[in-house]
């Protein structure tokens, strides 16, 4: 059987940072080690970690009552006060944020010192979006849907500055700038969208156009991997969406003489791996 397994699938490179940051900091000294909300969506990891010792912590009030150890801040990032509450607390800190989210911080950071109402284009509730918001000086606003950039009103006349989200849909994005440039404000786009997703999901297409069965591996609660599957399903009606090799059932084994494989962003590499070499000498 002829596999073609996507070099994208699996972790981006701002998680791939962060869970190895973790695996790495289980060897260090400053016990207990904490992770500010669980480092990755996949309950296994999250197992495997919390066997090693790493606990996860949820919020500000429980962070409030630690004094010793190690915090490490997950690849969405943090605002500014969860920094603050980390140091105050006489805390070690391990930044496993993704370079791409710190340079949003950075922006948004700037712009907004220089007196720019800051916009957002994102989900409002998304933990990146949070972090984002927590480096504005002042407030910053939200927008997600075409509704809402219609309704945008900045009233002080000293500029915009507007960002996005990273997972963030681009031609969503160009959409509502589009609405939004039409109102006359002076304004300074950043286009923070990154494209790991994008990347994953073209390759993804390609893959499952070319082959007899496409298998697509991640976890059921994933967004991101039931995006990958209804794009691989479009183009080759026998995909199949597992969480792990014991999901796999395939039908008609003997009729199919190749297989793709992909994985949503939060599937480890072991879990891959071991799909891969049981596609391959298994059937
Ligand atoms: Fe991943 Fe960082 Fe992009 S976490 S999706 S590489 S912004």
């Amino acid at each position: 059987m002829e596999t073609i397994v996507a070099k994208s699938a699996g972790f981006c490179f701002g998680v791939e940072r962060a869970v190895s940051s973790v695996y790495a900091e289980i060897h260090n000294d400053e016990k207990p080690i904490y992770t500010f909300g669980p480092i990755i969506h996949n309950e296994q990891v999250v197992k495997d970690l919390e066997n090693k010792g790493v606990q996860v912590i949820h919020d500000e009030k429980e962070l409030q009552n630690l004094n010793k150890g190690t915090v490490i801040i997950r690849s969405h990032g943090v605002s500014k006060e969860i920094y603050d509450i980390i140091e105050k607390q006489g805390l070690r800190i391990v930044d496993a944020t993704c370079p791409f989210v710190k340079k949003i911080h950075n922006i948004v950071r700037e712009e907004s010192k220089k007196g720019k109402k800051i916009v957002i284009i994102g989900n409002d509730n998304h933990p990146e979006v949070e972090g984002i918001k927590g480096w504005v000086l002042g407030d910053a606003i939200v927008i997600n849907c075409e509704e809402d950039a219609k309704k945008l009103d900045v009233s002080d006349g000293s500029g915009i500055c507007i960002v996005s989200q990273t997972t963030f849909n681009y031609n969503k994005f160009k959409y509502l700038v589009e609405i939004i440039n039409k109102k006359g404000y002076d304004i300074n786009v950043v286009n923070t969208i990154c494209n790991a997703t994008h990347v994953r999901q073209v390759e993804a297409k390609e893959i499952a156009s070319k082959v007899d069965a496409m298998i697509v591996i991640g976890g059921k609660s994933s967004s991101n991997t039931q995006k990958l599957y209804d794009i691989c399903k479009c183009e080759c009606s026998n995909t199949y969406y597992i969480q792990t090799i014991k999901d796999l059932d395939l039908c008609n084994v003997e009729s199919l003489k190749t297989i793709g494989i992909t994985a949503g962003a939060s599937t480890p590499k072991n879990i891959i791996e071991e799909v891969v070499l049981n596609v391959r000498y298994e059937f």
